[in-house]
């Protein structure tokens, strides 16, 4: 695997004759790999020529600085497990490489869907995470991008991305990768400890408490009983939690209304934020 630092030797080197005309696949991550990217990474091999990955841990969305600072970075082990999943390219920028000028972020229109969810309680995540993910669709210019269900929001925000600018990306998503217990795998399960962990359990089996009351209850019935039933548990607090369409992003309410739905969850176990979701239909 080829590791690149800077814009410009990346940019050669895809640019070179021996990758032209190659299917560029694109994964890109905050570091700290585990399993859910990793699979993202197998998934572009069997598609694309060359996979690439940036490992970057990105300021501007992170609207809360002990966040950033607590953020794991693994980066030794990291390579290894690319080179392991043969992933042919990493992308590994300081952030002065990334952003020269200053942390500066652009506004871009994504229809209000930055607004609501985790735009709503992260004011700015998605200005940062589409600033971040323009300047390396810029850099890389894959064929297909890779991002996974996990951040159900981020993907739906992408591809409103691509969209408004016109790019000629695909943009490819994968299921949820999780831990025996349900827990969705996150590059954050790491500041957990082996009780936070346990009872992070919680929040995949509220998703599926939820899929199995819904037709039979009204949504905002279903939310009370999650939110009565994490109340319940010491040391999480529920940030949110929404059962929308997944293509509106409007809030579900009505038992009847059962197409698209989508059951999404934000908890606290101590400073530590995590996130899930799950498909109502399937
Ligand atoms: P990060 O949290 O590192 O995630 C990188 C990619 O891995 C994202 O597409 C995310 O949805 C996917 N992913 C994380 N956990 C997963 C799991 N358990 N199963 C499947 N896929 C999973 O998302 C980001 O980084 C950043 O916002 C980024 C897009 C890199 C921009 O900075």
């Amino acid at each position: 695997m080829e590791v690149f630092t800077t814009t410009n030797s990346i940019k050669q080197t895809l640019s070179k004759e021996m990758f032209y005309n190659k299917t560029i696949g694109f994964v890109p991550t905050m570091g700290a790999l585990h399993e859910g990217h990793l699979a993202l990474v197998k998934s572009a091999k069997k598609d694309c020529d060359i996979v690439v990955c940036s490992i970057f841990i990105n300021p501007t969305q992170f609207n809360n600085v002990i966040d950033l600072e607590n953020y794991p970075v693994t980066i030794k082990k990291d390579i290894k497990l690319l080179e392991e999943n043969f992933c042919d390219v990493l992308f590994l920028p300081k952030t002065t490489e990334m952003y020269p000028i200053g942390l500066v972020t652009k506004q871009y229109d994504l229809n209000g869907i930055d607004k609501l969810l985790e735009g709503r309680k992260r004011p700015g995540h998605f200005d940062g995470v589409c600033t971040i993910v323009h300047k390396l669709f810029s850099i890389i210019q894959p064929n297909i991008a890779y991002f996974g269900e996990k951040d159900f929001q981020q993907v739906a925000i992408i591809k409103q991305l691509v969209n408004h600018l016109s790019l000629d990306i695909q943009i490819k998503t994968i299921n949820t990768v999780r831990e025996k217990n349900g827990l969705a795998k996150s590059s954050r399960n790491t500041l957990l400890n082996e009780e936070q962990r346990k009872k992070a359990s919680y929040i995949y089996d509220s998703l599926k408490k939820i899929k199995k009351l819904f037709g039979k209850l009204d949504c905002s019935t279903i939310k009370e009983i999650i939110m009565d039933d994490i109340k319940k548990v010491k040391g999480m607090d529920l940030d949110y939690i929404e059962i929308i369409d997944a293509h509106s992003f409007k809030p579900i309410n009505n038992k009847n209304n059962k197409e698209n739905a989508v059951a999404l969850i934000a908890v606290f176990l101590g400073n530590v934020r995590l996130i899930d979701n799950l498909s109502l239909n399937d």
